[in-house]
């Protein structure tokens, strides 16, 4: 199954932006172990980085004629305000899981909603960069079905 993750805004300065919320792994870092993680389970990852909403929404479009089967995506800023990045995930129907670095329910008040939660399989915030791989091998659990319960 090819999977595909997608970084919002300012996620290019993990390891160097507010290391109090976002710790000090550089999405290099991330990326890599995200491709691991498939690796091994016999998944193929490709990753997509951006701050421009329009290109967050074009990679989304482009996921379907590439044969995507799930999304793993830190919308970060977008997720609280974009109601196009929640229409191109609803138009292109696969599976996603949204994940966020920070505890967002204990940040402002205005990063408590999210425009997607609701329209995921699964969410996953407050375990800093473990939340990308706890949301994969959730996002991963999909494809294997209920039978293989016991490997998370
Ligand atoms: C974030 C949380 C968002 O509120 C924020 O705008 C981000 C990062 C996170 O991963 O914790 O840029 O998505």
């Amino acid at each position: 199954m090819k999977i595909l993750a997608i970084h919002g805004p300012n996620l290019n300065l993990l390891g160097e932006r507010e290391s109090q919320h976002y710790g000090t792994t550089t999405l290099e870092q991330i990326n890599g172990d995200l491709v691991e993680i498939a690796k091994k389970a016999g998944h193929s990852l490709l990753y997509y980085q951006s701050n421009v909403e329009g290109e967050l929404v074009n990679r989304i479009q482009e996921a379907r004629k590439e044969e995507v089967g799930g999304i793993l995506i830190n919308p970060a800023a977008y997720g609280h305000t974009s109601v196009a990045l929640r229409d191109v995930l609803l138009a292109v129907k696969i599976p996603f899981v949204e994940v966020h670095l920070s505890n967002i329910a204990a940040r402002e008040e205005f990063r408590h909603k999210s425009l997607i939660s609701d329209i995921a399989h699964g969410v996953i915030f407050g375990f800093g960069p473990k939340s990308y791989k706890i949301g994969l091998l959730g996002l991963m659990s999909l494809f294997e079905g209920s039978k293989n319960d016991s490997k998370l």
